[in-house]
């Protein structure tokens, strides 16, 4: 189960988006988390207000050493689903 459950997470969990951005307050449980995958970076890049803290809260897993980390979510997040795009037709 990852750590954010009532944070938008638009692709579910599979590393298509960044609406689960989640700020890690604390540098000491920042660096308790694996480190990001090369398509979660990807993904981050694309996220609104990005820390160096910043995570995708679908890839952080819950376990018993971050009990007690705190989690800012980010002021605004960019979802084309919810902002208005509409796909054109190719
Ligand atoms: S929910 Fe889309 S990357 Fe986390």
């Amino acid at each position: 189960m990852s750590v954010c459950t009532d944070v938008s997470g638009a692709c579910e969990g599979s590393l298509a988006c960044s609406t689960c951005h989640v700020i890690v307050m604390d540098m000491e449980y920042y660096n308790k988390l694996e480190d990001p995958t090369d398509e979660e970076n990807d993904m981050l890049d694309l996220a609104f207000g990005l820390t160096e803290t910043s995570r995708l809260g679908c890839q952080i897993v819950a376990s018993p050493e971050l009990d007690g980390i705190r989690l800012a979510i980010p002021a605004a997040t960019r979802n084309f689903a919810v902002d208005g795009y509409v796909p054109k037709p190719h």
